[in-house]
């Protein structure tokens, strides 16, 4: 009998502290009109100076556990997305597995950026197809705001903090149908943080560096193609998808992706505008989001896409 891996649980977390653009607007040369129109963002959550991405990833996977019906101890795997982790070592992961009071499960962290959830659950999906284990927690947390220069009105408007997580559990139904991921290092330089740590010293940029229009243009057409691969993995169509949950970037990016795969811009959804982008969080966020609200229902067919620095970008299709 086939084994798939199906969600039985999503959480999500996003810290106290809301940034309006009015307010980022009174610091740097910006406005809410242009950031509205230019991305569709209207808020950002942003992390108090004491909380890690571990720390926003314990929230959210505790919501996801208790919405799974499971404790931390019966999770056989632990996989967090960040590229905002804790420390250079150990891991997020071990660092959450630890804050869960669960022990001896193996953990480790996902650096994807963006895609990050969507090669974190395509991974466990495989360790659970495979019969190795029956349940894993997969997190996207990060804390951008700590590696974006805030006197850039380019990059600074963008970003906020928070995390998503969603528990996996093995079953005799789909589930995760497909899954696609890829990579093109080329383009490794129009998104970056090309910083690393020397000898006490940063060396090089510890701040996002972006090619805006040049991501853009990336973002819309790896999305298009990612979906129409997933789907076609599948042997469906995108009029057969109930809802179409892209990385959470820019409201246009969205709506140009939905177009170009011919999906109704209603059945998109969209957390950018109370969110911004989260990096590996927005993914999970936005799904949990959607659930909670009554939105995605179990049944359903949900199509999720990720893209981000790297390049890196995929596409997974899940039957809730
Ligand atoms: O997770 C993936 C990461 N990133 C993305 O997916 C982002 C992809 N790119 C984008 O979303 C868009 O390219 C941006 C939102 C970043 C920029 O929008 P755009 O429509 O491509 O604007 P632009 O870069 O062409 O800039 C237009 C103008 C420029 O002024 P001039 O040269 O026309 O005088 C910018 O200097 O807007 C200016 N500008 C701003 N003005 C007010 C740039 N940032 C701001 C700002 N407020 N925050």
């Amino acid at each position: 009998m086939t084994t798939w891996s199906r969600i039985v649980g999503t959480g999500g977390y996003l810290p106290a502290n809301l940034v309006s653009n009015e307010e980022l607007a009174k610091k740097l040369d910006t406005s809410d009109e242009w950031i509205r129109a230019r991305t569709g963002i209207r808020q950002r959550h942003i992390a108090d100076p004491k909380q890690g991405s571990s720390d926003l990833a314990l929230e959210a996977a505790r919501i996801a556990l208790e919405s799974a019906g499971m404790k931390a101890s019966d999770i056989e795997l632990i996989i967090v997305a960040t590229s905002t982790p804790d420390f250079i070592f150990p891991s997020t992961a071990c660092l959450l597995q630890d804050k869960l009071g669960a022990k001896g499960c193996p953990a480790f962290d996902i650096q994807a950026v963006c895609s990050g959830f969507v090669y974190g659950l395509t991974i466990a999906d495989k360790f659970i197809r495979s019969g190795q284990y029956r349940s894993a927690l997969v997190v996207g947390a990060e804390v951008f705001s700590r590696i974006i220069d805030w006197q850039d009105r380019s990059t600074a408007v963008l970003f906020g903090d928070g995390a998503g997580a969603v528990v996996l559990k093995a079953d005799s139904m789909p589930g995760l149908m497909a899954s696609v991921v890829h990579a093109d290092g080329s383009q490794s330089g129009i998104l970056s943080v090309p910083g690393n740590v020397c000898g006490g010293k940063v060396i090089g940029s510890p701040f996002l560096q972006m090619e805006g229009q040049s991501v853009f243009k990336f973002a819309v057409r790896v999305l298009e193609e990612s979906g129409r691969e997933v789907l076609a993995q599948c042997g469906l169509q995108p009029s057969d998808i109930d809802w179409l949950i892209p990385h959470q970037a820019n409201v246009r990016i969205l709506e140009a992706t939905a177009k170009r795969l011919g999906i109704d811009p209603s059945k998109v959804i969209v957390t950018v505008d109370q969110h911004a982008n989260t990096s590996a969080a927005s993914v999970p966020l936005a799904l949990n989001c959607a659930i909670r609200d009554g939105r995605v229902r179990s049944g359903q067919k949900v199509l999720l896409q990720a893209v981000g620095g790297g390049f890196t970008w995929g596409a997974v299709l899940v039957q809730m």
